[in-house]
């Protein structure tokens, strides 16, 4: 669920660009950011250049993410030297990781913000531009969470089709080999009545379908008082919203719950797919990684989900290489794929992170036999994801528009319920929309489909 993302447009106000690294979280921070200052009479743009505030949301629960950082710093450095007024801003899990070195090692940077300073960073780039001082501020906790502040009838923006909306903050798991608990700290869940009220909002906005966002949104609402079930949230987002279609990530098998399975039985804008990371297929790695099951009880989770839903998509998280992962390890995760048969799955080289347990553990996997393990996992997985969009051809799927394809020439992209990616032929008048849309062609990653006459366009 990895990628970077820019936010865009631009005019003679105030500019600022945004580049996110990583996660969900964090892409849903950075819009927190933009809205907030899209109000204070800001515009985006997309080029750095033209800039006048660049915030930076970094990522660092993987070694390359953070590498992808410093150079993008080195570019921004030469910016900065021939636009010293910019106000250049490092947010996100690495600036709560390295706090203030950043600017020891980046003396050009103005505001390094930690991972809970977003809704107080306005006010911060206020201060910069008028006293031209540095700000360095790691807060323990957020003031807010959401996007509740915002004036609902303003015009200034209007909502997205799918829209993200944070239920947690932090993680209680500390799996060996993550940074997450170190830089987002404890688990933390915001108040049902506000997660609903800002659904409410985004739908009021034009947004449709609403994915919510945890590091284990499975124990959503352990810590409220009185505590909340996250299938209880479910349950209360469908009666009480107008959204049209639920998803959520990400999930930990050992908290997968029954009542949660039953969700995709009984709730019908909760959509058939479920983002299941299980890390490893072997036993002892899985062991070490602290991840709380066995290769066993995984199978039987996905049985037990299946019987609820057995048209569900599964998708996970896996990775290859952890400290003294063998062959036959690393067999087992193989194992594991083709047994359960993923609709698709995000895999990632082990590496080691700071104040890990897994980074003190050895003896490590070496880059060439990571490099090939990666290498032949995706070769399994990309034929397992090509195989069922293949089986796709000839069905006739429900499909949210989202916007215009990247593809052009007319054509539309959106999603079906079981979250695959289709392109199609359409009047522009259907974005927002959910069209009947008969598929024609499944591609490695997509779908291509064209229009059932019976839509009302
Ligand atoms: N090395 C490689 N991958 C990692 N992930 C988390 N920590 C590491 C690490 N140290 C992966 C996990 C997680 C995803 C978000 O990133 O698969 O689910
Ligand atoms: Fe990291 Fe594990 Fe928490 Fe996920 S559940 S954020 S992998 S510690």
């Amino acid at each position: 669920m990895m990628r970077d993302h820019l936010l865009l447009t631009s005019c003679q106000k105030r500019r600022i660009f945004v580049h996110t690294f990583g996660c969900q979280m964090n892409e849903y921070d950075s819009l927190r950011l933009v809205r907030t200052l899209l109000l204070r009479g800001y515009v985006t743009t997309t080029k750095p250049s033209e800039a006048d505030v660049i915030f930076i949301n970094t990522c660092s629960v993987r070694a390359k993410a953070e590498q992808k950082l410093y150079s993008l710093l080195g570019r921004l450095k030469r910016l900065k030297d021939q636009r010293p007024n910019v106000v250049l801003i490092v947010g996100g899990c690495v600036a709560q990781q390295l706090k203030g070195a950043i600017v020891e090692r980046f003396p050009f940077v103005d505001i390094v913000v930690g991972t809970r300073g977003i809704s107080e960073l306005p006010d911060r780039i206020e201060r910069v531009f008028e006293l031209r001082s540095r700000e360095v501020f790691f807060p323990d906790e957020e003031t807010s969470l959401g996007l509740n502040h915002l004036d609902v009838a303003s015009t200034n923006w209007s909502a997205e089709v799918v829209e993200f909306v944070t239920i947690m903050q932090g993680c209680d798991n500390f799996c060996s080999y993550c940074i997450v608990p170190h830089v987002r700290g404890r688990e933390r869940s915001r108040p049902s009545h506000e997660i609903i009220e800002e659904i409410r909002m985004l739908s009021a906005k034009g947004a449709k379908e609403i994915v919510l966002l945890g590091q284990n949104v499975n124990s959503y609402g352990k810590n409220l008082s009185p505590p909340v079930r996250f299938s209880e949230l479910i349950e209360r987002i469908a009666s009480e919203t107008d959204i049209i279609r639920l998803r959520f990530t990400t999930s930990h098998p050992k908290d997968l719950t029954e009542d949660l399975m039953a969700c995709f039985r009984d709730i019908s804008i909760l959509c058939p797919h479920l983002h299941l990371p299980f890390q490893a297929g072997s036993d002892r790695i899985l062991s070490m990684m602290n991840r709380g099951y066995t290769q066993l009880d995984y199978i039987k989770k996905v049985e037990r989900i299946r019987s609820y839903r057995p048209d569900i998509a599964l998708t996970a998280d896996v990775m290859v290489g952890f400290p003294t992962e063998e062959e036959k390890d690393f067999r087992e995760t193989l194992k594991l794929i083709e047994i359960v048969e993923f609709d698709g799955l995000f895999s990632f080289k082990y590496s080691d992170r700071p104040f890990t347990v897994a980074s003190s553990m050895g003896p490590k996997v070496d880059e060439r036999t990571k490099t090939r393990r990666l290498a032949e996992l995706q070769k399994l997985q990309k034929d397992i994801t090509f195989r069922k969009n293949r089986a796709e051809e000839g069905t006739i799927r429900t499909v949210l528009v989202e916007g215009e394809s990247r593809l052009g020439s007319g054509q539309l992209t959106g999603r079906t319920p079981h979250n695959r990616i289709v392109n199609f032929e359409g009047p522009k008048e259907l974005i927002g929309k959910e069209v009947a849309v008969r598929i024609t062609e499944g591609y490695a990653h997509s779908l291509k489909g064209e229009l059932m006459m019976e839509n009302k366009l």
